[in-house]
């Protein structure tokens, strides 16, 4: 699945940190790519690994994950346990044969708004190089 210029790409992104940075991205007017769709969470420790099977399962093209930087979690060790189960999870869908490219976990904090339009645009690039998932 694909939006009509590209990829998509699903973002989970935690409301302390993240979802904030992407607000701030907004409003000072740094552009990123429109194929993310976002999705705001309580913590990146919320985002349970099967959400992002599923997400694929669906015909999502990316994932992407953002939270709070380590140490800064709003919950204080949300952040490590995601980062954890991360780690696993990539290993879980390279068995399933989805390139692991395919889904990126990135800290982000609510004043980084030019960093996370830089990471978007750099991963909607990349996942438009790569191709649709369904394509390969
Ligand atoms: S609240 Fe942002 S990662 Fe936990």
């Amino acid at each position: 699945m694909s939006v009509d210029n590209g990829p998509l790409i699903i973002g989970f992104l935690c409301n302390w940190c993240s979802y904030a940075g992407a607000d701030m991205a907004g409003t000072s007017r740094a552009a990123y790519p429109a194929n993310i769709r976002i999705i705001r969470v309580p913590c990146s420790g919320r985002v349970d690994p099967l959400l992002i099977v599923k997400c694929f399962e669906e015909g999502a093209d990316a994932v992407l994950v953002a939270g709070c930087h380590p140490g800064d979690c709003h919950y204080n060790e949300g952040n490590y346990y995601s980062r954890r189960r991360f780690a696993l999870l990539r290993a879980l869908l390279d068995f399933m044969g989805i390139e692991k490219e395919r889904f990126q976990v990135e800290w982000v904090s609510a004043s980084e708004g030019k960093r996370f339009a830089k990471i978007v645009t750099k991963f909607t690039e990349e996942m438009i190089e790569r191709g649709s998932r369904k394509a390969s």
